[in-house]
């Protein structure tokens, strides 16, 4: 009787241990939709990279708060390489934003979560971007400068 108890106690610890396991299989394989140096796009969250001044950490963003896109190429308009210059938008680190051979293939791409800043990053490969976001964006608002 005693060993039987036991296997029932093993058997259940090994059932919860499984749950468990396939749980946190399950919360680490969010497929990634698009990442850069600058960004990553997963299971509906913006994730902007170095972000913060001065610690360089990300600021993520619910895709579907975000009310407008706007996206300009990078010879076509200055930005700051780091933090706000005009007090309207705060841009994450790009120490090669104003000084690329290739600006042209480069873009400066901000979103309004209609917070008093819009946040602005860079962006390579457009067109795989634009992908990645519209799957998750609520309101298709996407406006090129
Ligand atoms: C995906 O997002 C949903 C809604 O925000 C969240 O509940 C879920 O835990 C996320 N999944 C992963 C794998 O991060």
């Amino acid at each position: 009787m005693v060993v039987y108890m036991k296997y029932i106690l093993v058997l259940s610890f090994l059932s919860v241990l499984s749950l468990a396991t396939a749980r946190i299989a399950e919360m680490a394989k969010a497929p990634i939709d698009f990442e850069e140096e600058w960004s990553k796009i997963s299971n509906g969250t913006l994730e902007i990279k170095w972000y913060y001044f001065p610690t360089t950490q990300s600021l993520k963003i619910d895709i579907d708060k975000i009310q407008q896109v706007k996206i300009i190429r990078q010879d076509k308009g200055y930005a700051k390489n780091w933090g706000s210059g005009d007090f309207g938008t705060w841009w994450a680190c790009d120490m090669k934003r104003n000084f690329r051979t290739h600006a042209d293939q480069f873009y400066n791409v901000k979103v309004d979560i209609g917070e008093t800043f819009k946040k602005g990053f860079t962006v390579n490969e457009l067109d795989k971007f634009l992908v990645a976001i519209r799957k998750w964006l609520k309101v298709q608002n996407i406006a090129f400068e």
